[in-house]
C-alpha cells in the first residue's frame, strides 16, 4: 500500500469558503440520508474544488442543476469547473450509522446515533472542505421517528421543530458562530434529560442539559457541578463567559476518546460523567471535573479561536490542557496535582519523545492525523504554554491570553499567532521560544554548582543538550526557566540576589538561553544544597551530583512540594539502579540503609496525607529504564519489587500505624457523609492505598518468613495467607458503599496468587455485573495481575459475557492494562507480544484508532535486549503484513521498524 505524508511546510489556504451550511438529517432504518447545501465563496477564481468525503453519494447540484461533471477518487469529490462567483452546492449522501464501528462519523451506540468529527469524521457523513480553517455557520434539520428517537439534538438553538403525519418528528438547529466542520455535533435518541441553569457574570441564564440513559440520571450531579464551578472559574481566572444559551453534554459508552468539545453539545465517554462513590472512585471524580472542565475551556480556546490546520493542534489542546490543570489546581491540592501531572508527563511523554513516534508539540508531518492525539500534543503542549506563564507571571499571561483573543476571535491560527500575542502583550522577545514547537526530544540539563565561601558567591554552571530524535540530528538551544531555591544544613531556606543589585530572596528563575550558561548567585557563604527545577518549571530532565544526603535533606524540608517529591523519586531512582546492578551480576541486593532512614522520618513528619501518599510511591518501572538500552525488563520489574519489598519490612509498623491513623481520619475528619467525594477525604483514602499496597508485601513476607522457620508445611503457609486475606474480605465488605476502599483493597490484593484473590474479583464481576463503567476495573484488575496466570485469565475475560472488543473502554481496559503490565507482557517466551498482535489485528478491521493506541506498546522494540527485541520484531512484521492495514497503525509499525 502507498502511503501519503502530509506536511506542514505544504500549508495552502482553501479555495473556497463555505458561507452557510445547510443540514438534513433523514433518519431512517438502517439508512440515514444527508442533505448538504453549501454557500460556497471562491477565494482562487479557476481552482479545483476539491471536498473530502467518503459516504455513498447519492446526487450532486450546483445552483440547482445536476451536476455530471465531477471526479470521486481518493475519499475525495473533485469539481474541475464551477462559477467564480459564489454558488450554492446540494450533496446527498447516504451513510449507515449501525454498522460503522470505528466510531467517527455518525454512528450507532446502544440503539442510538452520535457524531464525532474531529479530526476527519465529518467527510464520512457528507462532502465537504473537511478542514479547520474553513469556518462555517451551520444549521441542523433532524427528522427521525418520534418513539424511537424522541431526543434531537445539534450545535447551538433549538429553532423551530413539529411532527410529521407519519410518526416522524423534526427539529431544526442554529449555531450563531462560524465553526470548523469538525466542532459539528449530532445526537438522535431516547435519553434522559437533566437540566439545571447558569447564571453569567452579566446575568445572562444559561440553560444546562445533561443527556443519558434514564438509569444513569443519578450519577449525574457531580458532572453538573463541576460544569458550573468551571465555567465560573472561567469567568474568574480568565474574564471568560459562556457565549450561547445553552450548554448540552450527552454521555455515550462507546466513545474513542475521553470528550468532545463540540460546539455547546459536548459528547463526552460516560466515563467522565457518570459518578457516585458508590461506584466511581475519588480519582474517577477528579477526572470527571478535570474533563468536564477541559471540554467547556474548550469553547474559546479551541471554538471561538480554532486551529489553522491539524498540525497546529497543540494551539488548542496544549493550551486547553494548561487550563484544566489550573481549574484543578485552584479547586484543591495545587501541589499534588502538579506531582501527578508531572508525573504522568514523565511515565509517557517522555518515553514518547525518546521513541519512534518522538514529534515536536507541532508536528512537521503526519500519515493519519489520528495518531497525533498524542501526550506530546497535549501534555508538553500544556508544559510550553506553562512556560509562558512561569516567563511573564499571571498577570503578564493574562495580557497576552486578552491580546490573543482581541486579535483572532473567529479565526483559525497558529501556534505562532498565540506567541506572538504573548509577546506583543508584554513586549518580550519570545522568538527562542519557537524552538519548544519544532524540535522533538526531551532537553537535558546538566547543572553543577560551586561555593566561594569568601566572594559569598554560589555559582550554577548549567549545560543544556537536546537529544536527536528520528526526524532531526541537530538542535539548537532552546529558552528554558530555572526556578531554583537554596537550602542550608539545617534545611532553612536561604536568602540569595540572584545578580549583584537585585533584592535578596529565596527562589529564582534563572533564564537559560544559551547551550551553557553560568549563573553567579551572591550573598552565599555556606555551604548550600540547591532546590533545582521548582515546580518542574520546565519539561526536562536534569543531573545534578547530589549526594544521597543532599537528597535526604531535600526529601526532609524542601518548601517547594515537587522538588521536594522530586529529591525523594531521585533517591527511589537510585536504590533501583543499584539493585539492578545486583541482578545483574548475580549478588545479593544491597540493604538501603540510608533510604529507609529517611524513609522512616519522613512516614513520621506530620505531612498532608495526599502529598504523603505521591512520596510512597516509586517511580513506574517504565520510567525507570527511560534512556536506558539493551533492556531486560523482567530485571527493572524485580529490581524495584525488591526494593518495594525491602522498604515495606523495614518500615512495617511506621506504616501499620499511618494505616490505622487514616481510617480513623475519614470517620473522625468533622466532614459529613464521609464516604462521598471531597478532596480532604480523598487525599486521607489515597494515602491509606499507598500504605495497603506497601504492606502487603511485609505483612505477606513476614508470615512467610515465620511459616519457615516454625517449620510448618506448605498448607499451613497457605492458611495464615489466606487468613490475612479473609481480613481482607471483611474489611472489604464493610467499606463497600465507597469504590476508593473497594478497589483500594482489590487493587492490594490483585497480584496475589491465592483462590482468595480469585473469589474476591469473581464476587467483584458479579456485583457489578450491570454498571459498565465498574466492570472496566473488573477487566483492568485481571489485565494487570502479576499472577503468573493472567494471560490465561485474560484470554478467558475475551469472553466474559460484559466483555466487547467493539466497546473502546473495554478493549482498553483488559488489553490496555496488559500491554502495560510489565512482566506479563514482556515475558520472556513472548506470549505477551504474540497476544497484544493478536488483538491489534483483529480491532485493526473495524477500530483503527483503538488498534493504533494498542499498537504504540510495541515502541520500546528498539531499546530491548536483543532477544525481546527480536520476538517483538517478529511481531510486528506479522501486522505489517496484513492485508488491509489501517494507515493509523501502519503509521506506527513502519515508524517502529524503520
Ligand atoms: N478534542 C478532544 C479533546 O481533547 C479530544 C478528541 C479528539 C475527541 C478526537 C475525539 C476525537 O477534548
Ligand atoms: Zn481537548
Amino acid at each position: 500500500m502507498s502511503k501519503t505524508v502530509y506536511y506542514l511546510k505544504d500549508y495552502q489556504a482553501p479555495a473556497y469558503h463555505i458561507r452557510q451550511t445547510d443540514l438534513r438529517f433523514e433518519i431512517g432504518e438502517p439508512d440515514t440520508i444527508v442533505k448538504a447545501r453549501l454557500l460556497v465563496l471562491p477565494q482562487q477564481a479557476g481552482a479545483p474544488l476539491v471536498l473530502n468525503g467518503s459516504a455513498q453519494l447519492l446526487s450532486l447540484k450546483l445552483d440547482g442543476e445536476a451536476v455530471a461533471d465531477y471526479r470521486l477518487a481518493d475519499e475525495t469529490l473533485t469539481l474541475d469547473h464551477v462559477p467564480s462567483e459564489s454558488f450554492v452546492l446540494e450533496i446527498e449522501t447516504r451513510v449507515q450509522p449501525y454498522d460503522n464501528k470505528s466510531l467517527m462519523g455518525l454512528y450507532g451506540s446502544n440503539g442510538n446515533l452520535y457524531t464525532q468529527c474531529e479530526p476527519e469524521g465529518f467527510r464520512k457523513i457528507t462532502f465537504y472542505p473537511d478542514r479547520p480553517d474553513v469556518m462555517s455557520k451551520f444549521t441542523t434539520t433532524i427528522v427521525a421517528d418520534k418513539k424511537r428517537y424522541p431526543v434531537l439534538l445539534s450545535n447551538g438553538n433549538k429553532i423551530d421543530g413539529g411532527d410529521l403525519e407519519d410518526g416522524r418528528h423534526w427539529v431544526k438547529w442554529l449555531d450563531p458562530f462560524a465553526k470548523p466542520s469538525y466542532l459539528f455535533a449530532l445526537v438522535a435518541g431516547d435519553l434522559a434529560c437533566t437540566r439545571d441553569t447558569f447564571t453569567t457574570q452579566s446575568g445572562k441564564n444559561v440553560a444546562i442539559e445533561f443527556y443519558t440513559s434514564e438509569a444513569d440520571q443519578a450519577k449525574v450531579p457531580f458532572a453538573v457541578e463541576s460544569l458550573k464551578n468551571a465555567m465560573r472559574w472561567d469567568e474568574t481566572r480568565f474574564g471568560l463567559e459562556y457565549d450561547l444559551d445553552i450548554y448540552m453534554v450527552v454521555a455515550v459508552g462507546d466513545f474513542n476518546m475521553g470528550a468532545m468539545e463540540n460546539k455547546g453539545l459536548n459528547i463526552f465517554n460516560t466515563k467522565y460523567v457518570l459518578a457516585d462513590s458508590r461506584t466511581a472512585t475519588d480519582a474517577d471524580f477528579e477526572g470527571i471535573e478535570s474533563v468536564i472542565g477541559h471540554e467547556y475551556f474548550h469553547n474559546y480556546t479551541g471554538n471561538r479561536v480554532t486551529c489553522r490546520d491539524w498540525f497546529q493542534l497543540s494551539l488548542k489542546e496544549g493550551l486547553t490542557v494548561f487550563r484544566d490543570q489550573e481549574f484543578s489546581g485552584d479547586r484543591a491540592s495545587r501541589a499534588v496535582r502538579r506531582i501527578e501531572n508531572v508525573s504522568l508527563l514523565r511515565q509517557l511523554q517522555f518515553a514518547e519523545d525518546a521513541g519512534p513516534m518522538a514529534h515536536p508539540v507541532r508536528p512537521a508531518s503526519y500519515e493519519e492525523m489520528n495518531n497525533f492525539y498524542t501526550m506530546t500534543v497535549y501534555e508538553k503542549g500544556a508544559e510550553v504554554v506553562r512556560l509562558y506563564h512561569t516567563l511573564l507571571g499571571e498577570d503578564g499571561f493574562q495580557k497576552g491570553m486578552q491580546l490573543y483573543f482581541k486579535r483572532h476571535d473567529g479565526q483559525a491560527v497558529t501556534c505562532d499567532d498565540f506567541r506572538a500575542a504573548m509577546a506583543d502583550a508584554n513586549d518580550a522577545n519570545l522568538d527562542q521560544m519557537a524552538l519548544w514547537y519544532s524540535q522533538a526530544g526531551t532537553p537535558v540539563l546538566d547543572i553543577t554548582g560551586r561555593l566561594n565561601a569568601q566572594a559569598r558567591t554560589f555559582t550554577l554552571n548549567i549545560r543544556q543538550t537536546v537529544p536527536a530524535t528520528p526526524d532531526m540530528a541537530e538542535k539548537q538551544p532552546m529558552m528554558i526557566p530555572v526556578k531554583v531555591g537554596l537550602l542550608n544544613r539545617q534545611g532553612e531556606a536561604m536568602a540569595f540576589r540572584p545578580s549583584e543589585n537585585a533584592e535578596a530572596q529565596t527562589e529564582a528563575v534563572l533564564l537559560l538561553t544559551e547551550a551553557e550558561q553560568e549563573f553567579v548567585l551572591h550573598g552565599v557563604g555556606e555551604h548550600v544544597v540547591p532546590s533545582l527545577l521548582r515546580g518542574f518549571s520546565a519539561p526536562v530532565y536534569l543531573n545534578y551530583p547530589y549526594s544521597d544526603e543532599d537528597l535526604h535533606l531535600l526529601l526532609a524540608h524542601d518548601s517547594d512540594p515537587f522538588a521536594r517529591w522530586e529529591a525523594g523519586q531521585t533517591l527511589y531512582r537510585r536504590a533501583v539502579q543499584a539493585n539492578l546492578a545486583a541482578i545483574g551480576a548475580g549478588e545479593p541486593l544491597p540493604e538501603h540503609h540510608g533510604l529507609i532512614e529517611a524513609f522512616k522520618q519522613m512516614l513520621k513528619q506530620e505531612i498532608d496525607p495526599a502529598f504523603k501518599a505521591m512520596l510512597l510511591r516509586a517511580p513506574a518501572t517504565a520510567e525507570l529504564w527511560e534512556g536506558a538500552e539493551n533492556i531486560n525488563p523482567l530485571h527493572y520489574h524485580q529490581a524495584r519489587e525488591a526494593l518495594l519489598d525491602n522498604i515495606a519490612k523495614a518500615c512495617l509498623e511506621n506504616l501499620v500505624y499511618i494505616r490505622t491513623w487514616a481510617l480513623d481520619q475519614e470517620t473522625e475528619s468533622g466532614i459529613e457523609a464521609p464516604y462521598e467525594y471531597h478532596p480532604q477525604l480523598a487525599g486521607i483514602r489515597s494515602l491509606l492505598a499507598a500504605v495497603r499496597l506497601l504492606t502487603i508485601r511485609a505483612e505477606r513476607h513476614a508470615m512467610m518468613t515465620l511459616a519457615a522457620y516454625s517449620g510448618e508445611q506448605h498448607a499451613e503457609h497457605e492458611k495464615t495467607v489466606c487468613a490475612r486475606l479473609q481480613d481482607y474480605i471483611t474489611r472489604y465488605e464493610q467499606l463497600t458503599p465507597n469504590m476508593t476502599h473497594e478497589m483500594s483493597i482489590l487493587n492490594t490484593v490483585n497480584h496475589l496468587d491465592e483462590d482468595g484473590r480469585n473469589h474476591l474479583l469473581s464476587r467483584f464481576a458479579e456485583r457489578y455485573a450491570d454498571d459498565a463503567l465498574v466492570m472496566d476495573k473488573y477487566f483492568i484488575l485481571v489485565g494487570s495481575s502479576h499472577r503468573p496466570d493472567t494471560l490465561k485469565q485474560v484470554q478467558t475475560a475475551l469472553h466474559h459475557p460484559k466483555f466487547s472488543l467493539e466497546n473502546p473502554n473495554k478493549a482498553r481496559s483488559l488489553l490496555g492494562s496488559f500491554a502495560r503490565n510489565v512482566p506479563h507482557f514482556h515475558a520472556e517466551n513472548g506470549s505477551g507480544y504474540e497476544f497484544i498482535a493478536e488483538k491489534v489485528m483483529q480491532i485493526d478491521a473495524f477500530n483503527p484508532q483503538v488498534a493504533a493506541r494498542l499498537v504504540q506498546a510495541f515502541n520500546i522494540c528498539h531499546k530491548l535486549e536483543p532477544q525481546r527485541r527480536k520476538l517483538m520484531t517478529m511481531q510486528l512484521e506479522r501486522i505489517a503484513g496484513m492485508d488491509k492495514l489501517s494507515k493509523d497503525v501502519a503509521e506506527i509499525v513502519g515508524k517502529i521498524l524503520s
